[in-house]
């Protein structure tokens, strides 16, 4: 197992010697090396089991030091930055040189975000290099949410972990690019998209999947736990699997007279940004339990609700 810690100068040290490391962030946890190391980014690659066609986000400090990797940063994008980071919004440029091609799986553009978790923002400062970092999780698979969940899956394959506690957001970070004035949303996450339209104006959200996806984050089946997930109406759901083992995940009510201990409430006062805190630790511990079916429901799709909904939408896809 890994270790579990708060001592930044041990995750400097792997960093710095081409090694990988654990660190948390207010979204999820990620699997961090040196993005301009290809050594250690090769490591993200087979630690995840993460196919080399998915490109990895660059995490730093500011976005002065993304201009030493990225260029062409467009005025909306400058203004995004300004108003958002440190925070879950990652954003896409026209990458330099310096980006070894595996960090971006070949592509000429780059992914780029500065996290807001106090321990993360220190060693990001600490190191003269920014840092490629996927969730810290085997590809495909639920995102991790705290240190324990990184140990879980990843513990025998990496030496540290950087304990930065529960992830304050608890969903990945909205993905956004640039084409002349146009704005996408390539994945919805932790940044509201109402929070943005007020800033830029209106920005079309383009995260459909297809056999390429522009994010692959956006592929069908993603963010799967292994038990099947059925999305629906709960009362419904139940009725239909009553005679199967099964266990729940609901937006804020409890279910009367079903297994407490196969429930999981997202937010009992019906809170979105709650819910989305929740909502991977709710899957682990569904999944855990050995169940023949997993059942939720949708939550309001509005705010948060909207990247949980899509978690959700990819996750009941049953993987082949
Ligand atoms: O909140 C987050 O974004 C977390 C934390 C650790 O920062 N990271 C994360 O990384 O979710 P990952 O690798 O699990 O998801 C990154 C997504 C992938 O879907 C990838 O396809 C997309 O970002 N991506 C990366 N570079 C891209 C690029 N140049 N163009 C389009 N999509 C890109
Ligand atoms: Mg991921």
């Amino acid at each position: 197992m890994a270790k579990i810690g708060s001592d930044i100068k041990i995750v400097q040290d792997l960093l710095i010697r081409s090694e990988l490391a654990g660190i948390p962030t207010e979204t999820v946890y990620g699997l961090a090396a040196n993005a301009f190391d290809p050594v250690a980014v090769a490591k993200i690659f087979k630690v995840k089991e993460r196919p080399s066609f998915d490109p990895l986000i660059v995490h730093t400090f500011d976005l002065e030091q993304a201009k030493g990797f990225v260029e062409n940063i467009p005025e909306k994008a400058h203004t995004l930055a300004r108003t958002f980071w440190p925070g879950p919004l990652t954003l896409i440029f026209r990458k330099k040189p310096i980006i070894p091609d595996l960090v971006t799986a070949g592509l000429d553009t780059v992914a780029v975000r500065v996290p807001s978790h106090p321990m993360t923002l220190e060693l990001l400062r600490s190191l003269d290099f920014p840092l490629a970092a996927p969730s810290a999780n085997p590809f495909g698979y639920v995102s991790p949410t705290s240190a324990d969940h990184v140990n879980e899956q990843l513990g025998d394959k990496i030496e540290y972990v950087l304990d930065g506690g529960f992830c304050s957001v608890g969903i990945e970070s909205t993905i956004l690019s640039f084409e002349g004035e146009d704005v996408s949303v390539l994945r919805l996450g932790g940044c509201k998209v109402e929070e943005i339209e007020k800033i830029i104006g209106k920005v079309s959200v383009k995260t459909t999947s297809s056999s390429n996806p522009a994010a692959p984050g956006m592929l069908e089946s993603h963010y799967a736990p292994r038990t099947p997930v059925i999305i629906g109406n709960i009362s419904e759901l139940i009725h239909k699997h009553k005679h199967q083992n099964i266990g729940l995940i609901s937006f804020k009510n409890e279910i009367d007279g079903f297994n407490p201990k196969h429930q999981f409430i997202l937010s009992k006062k019906g809170n979105i940004d709650e819910a989305a805190t929740r909502l991977f630790t709710g899957l682990r511990e569904m999944d855990a339990l050995n169940l023949q079916f997993i059942l939720s429901e949708y939550v309001p799709d509005a705010g948060l609700g909207r990247a949980i909904n899509d978690r959700l939408r990819r996750s009941e896809v049953i993987r082949n």
